[in-house]
Formats: structure tokens, sequence, C-alpha cells
């Protein structure tokens, strides 16, 4: 497996700010709309806060000396938009001085800092301002990334403006699932259209920024993307089932992005939501500013039917989440029975050939594809437990090298990916799930904040080295 990748082939792991830094309010810090979020009760599993995470920001050597003994290449971390421009007008000096010390961290240790700008934590000042409803939070975007850029941008070639859009617009802004917590379909493709275009405008002005100082960048974006697989694909209402939650969750990301337009039939499935009357003229050449690379995130597909099921097979992200109730405008009549495969901890079904397939695909469906990356792709499982400093982990373990299996047997079959991240180093705040799935390849004790890694991470190590004597 390990002589298919190409020689240059990127391993690493990821995280994102929010998710791990903690010190909420510490250098200048102020809410982000998950710190926001996780304090209205019922909000977060076990009213779970990001208050101390698992306190990277006071750990920042210690993790990075961490990914250098596993011999990672590069590290996928996000700057907090609330730290860097707390109250979404003014730069905090101190906030990008933690940034500029990890990117240093980084380098010294000889790993590339892969840097995402937006992974969720809006701040809330903004939010109070209508957050992605409102256009000019697209403009405020802008100038938190030349901000971001102005001070790292001489050690940082690797940008990605935004992680998943799909999660904080539809579930963030509809589905009430995670921050803000709105359940407004228009405002939740309001979100989609103005992330779309604070990705165009960004990407557009971090290239001028670095071609005026003469620096290599490289720019892109990671979007989340399955299968959506027909229950049974003999089936008209289930095909229609799988063309409406591909076009939702996938299409309506990549075609802006890459050819430039919103798919007809998604404008169709959603024209009373008003996605239509907010594109203006010159967005959608904005928004389709070409790109170096795509970041695909995967975890698992989408098994879809148009027929009603049980309440607890419709998808949710939390615990509290309302039965039955479906985040995605126009999707209400939308089911995903199970297809009798293995499932983790999230719930989630376990298939590497769906990821395989997915990139094969995406080669094949968009011809001006730029080359992939493979940004987050990990499992959550339970029942890790530190035994004599070990942690013994073989689902977790088996599922990242089975993935790993299947993109080597993507690239043979034709697709362009150039790395792999593993979601995530470290066991850290799950969003609303709160602390209670750990997706870690190293374990965090959530008392003492003593890092252990499991298994998986071992095994992950192994995989980086052979990859390497094979090049
Ligand atoms: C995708 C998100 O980017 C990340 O923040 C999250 O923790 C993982 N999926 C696992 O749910």
């Amino acid at each position: 497996m390990v002589n298919t990748f190409p020689p240059g082939f990127l391993w690493g792991s990821a995280t994102a700010a929010a998710q791990i830094e903690g010190a909420a309010h510490e250098g200048g810090k102020e809410d982000s709309i998950w710190d926001a979020y996780a304090r209205v009760p019922g909000s977060v599993a076990a009213g779970d806060t990001p208050d101390r995470a698992v306190d990277h920001y006071h750990r920042m050597p210690e993790d990075v000396a961490l990914m250098k003994s596993l011999g990672l290449d590069s590290y996928r971390f996000s700057t907090s938009w609330a730290r860097v421009v707390p109250g979404g007008r003014t730069v905090n000096a101190k906030g990008l001085d933690f940034y500029s010390r990890l990117v240093d961290e980084l380098l010294d240790a000889g790993i590339l800092p892969w840097l995402t700008l937006y992974h969720w934590d809006l701040p809330q000042a903004l939010q109070e301002k209508g957050g992605w409803t409102n256009r000019d939070t697209a403009h405020r975007f802008v100038e938190y990334a030349e901000a971001t850029y102005e001070a790292l941008g001489d050690r940082v070639s690797h940008w990605t403006t935004f992680n998943e859009p799909l999660c904080s617009s539809l579930i963030g802004y509809a589905g009430g699932e995670h921050a803000p917590g709105l359940t407004d379909p228009r405002a939740a493709l309001a979100a989609v259209h103005h992330q779309h275009l604070a990705h165009g405008l960004a990407t557009t002005r971090l290239r001028e920024l670095a071609a005026a100082s003469s620096r290599p960048i490289e720019l892109g974006i990671t979007l989340n993307l399955t299968n959506a697989v027909p229950n049974d694909p003999t089936d008209p209402v289930d095909l229609e089932a799988a063309r409406r939650i591909d076009g939702l969750w996938n299409r309506m990301f990549l075609e802006p992005l890459l050819l430039g337009s919103y798919p007809a039939d998604v404008l169709d499935d959603v024209r009373d939501f008003g996605l239509a009357e907010l594109i203006e003229p010159g967005d959608l050449e904005t928004i389709s500013a070409p790109i170096d690379f795509l970041g695909v995130n995967h975890y698992h597909d989408d098994n879809v039917s148009g027929h009603p099921q049980p309440a607890s097979a419709r998808p949710s992200l939390k615990p509290t989440a309302k039965p039955g109730r479906s985040p995605f405008p126009g999707s209400e009549y939308v089911s995903f029975p199970s297809r009798g495969l293995p499932r983790t901890a999230m719930d989630w079904e376990v298939n590497p050939d769906g990821l395989e397939t997915l990139l094969v695909r995406l080669g094949r469906e968009y011809p001006n594809l730029p080359p992939l990356y493979i940004t987050e792709n990990g499992a959550a499982y339970d029942g890790d437990v530190v035994v004599d400093g070990a942690v013994d982990d073989p689902e977790r373990r088996d599922y990242i090298l089975a993935h790993i299996g299947a993109v080597a047997r993507a690239i043979e079959g034709g697709a362009d990916v150039r790395g792999y991240f593993v979601w995530s180093l470290l066991d850290n705040f799950e969003w609303a799930w709160g602390y209670a799935k750990r997706f870690g390849i190293v374990h965090v004790d959530y008392d003492t904040f003593v890092r252990t890694p499991k298994a998986s991470a071992l095994a992950y190590a192994d995989v980086i080295r052979q990859s390497k004597e094979a090049d």
C-alpha cells in the first residue's frame, strides 16, 4: 500500500481552534458563536463548553513535539477569528502572536503549517449583526484574512478559507444543532451564499497580497463530501431523494466554486427559500476564483431513501436533536436507513470503499478539479482507556488504515490526491457532542490534560515512516 503514494505525499493531522485551544477569554479573545451557543442550556451534551477545551493554548509546544514524534509532515489547524479580530473590527495583536509562535514552533520542527481561516467560530459580535445572513460579514472576513496574512504570510504558504461550509451554514442556521442554533432555512441559504462569497473575495485578495510580496501561496477550501447512495437503486423515490441530498450537500458547494454556477435542480429544490434573490451580478465570478487545491473531508457515505423511516433513522448531530426534524431545507422526506454496515460511536457507517469511489468520481465529474487533499478522515469510538501509559484503540486504528488503503486505491484509479490529514491529533470538543466523542489519535485526560498517544497514532506513524522509506 505505501508504495502507491506519490513522492512528496503529505501526511498530517488536523485540529480546529475552538475544539482544542481553550483560553476562551484570554489574550484578548472574546466570545465566538460557539462560546455563546454552548452556554445555552440544552445546546451541547452534558453542558460542555469550549472554555478550556484541551488547553492547547497553554500546551502548544508540547503538542508540536508530539506531532514531530509521530513524523507528521504537516499540521492543519485553524485560526480563531474571535481571537484575531474579537469584536469583528479591531485586530488583536496578542491573538495573532499566539499563531505566530505556533507557526515558528512548527517550522522549527520541520512541519508544514496548513492554515484554515474559518472553522466555525465567528465572533459573537458579528453574529449580533446577523452573522452569515448579513452580506457585510463576507467583507469583514476579508479584513480578518488580510490581517492574518500580514502576520503569518511570510511563513505560511498553504491557506484554506473555509472548513465544511455546509455545517456552518445549513446545520448552524437551519438545523439548530450547531452555533448559532437557528432553525430558519432562508437564513441558512443566505449563509451558504455569503460564505461562498467570502471565500471568493478572500481568495482573490490573498492571491494579490502574495503576488505583491512575491511569495508562493497555495489557496483552497475544504468541503465535506459524500456519496449519496440510493437505498434501492431501482426505486425512483429513493433515486430522487439521493439526487436531492447530493444536490444540497455536495453540488451546492462544488459547483459555484468549480463551475461558477449553482446547480439548476438545487435552485429549484430550494426555490421557496430566497437563494436566487441574493445572488448579485458578479458574485459567481468572484466565488469561482481559481483555487490550487480542494480539501476533502470524508467520514462516511449517506444511504438515502425517500420513504419515511422511524425518527431514529434521521440524521442527528447531537443527542438533544428534536426527533424527526430535518435540518436541511427541502429535504423533509428524506431518510437514511441502515444498510447493515459497522458503525462508529457517532453512528456513522464504516465503508472505506466509499472514499475511493468519491475521489475517483470527483475527478471524472469535474474536469477542472484541482489536486485533492484529504483534509479530514478519522473516527470516534468509545472505550479508550489509558493502561500503563498506552491506549489500545484497534477500531480507530483499523478505520484509519482501511481509509488510507482506500486513498491508495483511488490514486491507482487515477485520482490526484496529494495528502492525508487524520482527524484528529487530539481528543477534543466535538461540537454539540461536547467531550463525549473522542476522535483523537492522542488521548487527552480531561482532568489533567495529560496526552497519551493511542495505538492508532503509533500505527499512523508507521505508515508515514514506511511511505518515506519507499520514496
Ligand atoms: C468535521 C469537522 O470539520 C470537525 O470539526 C469535526 O470534529 C469532525 N468533522 C468530526 O465530526
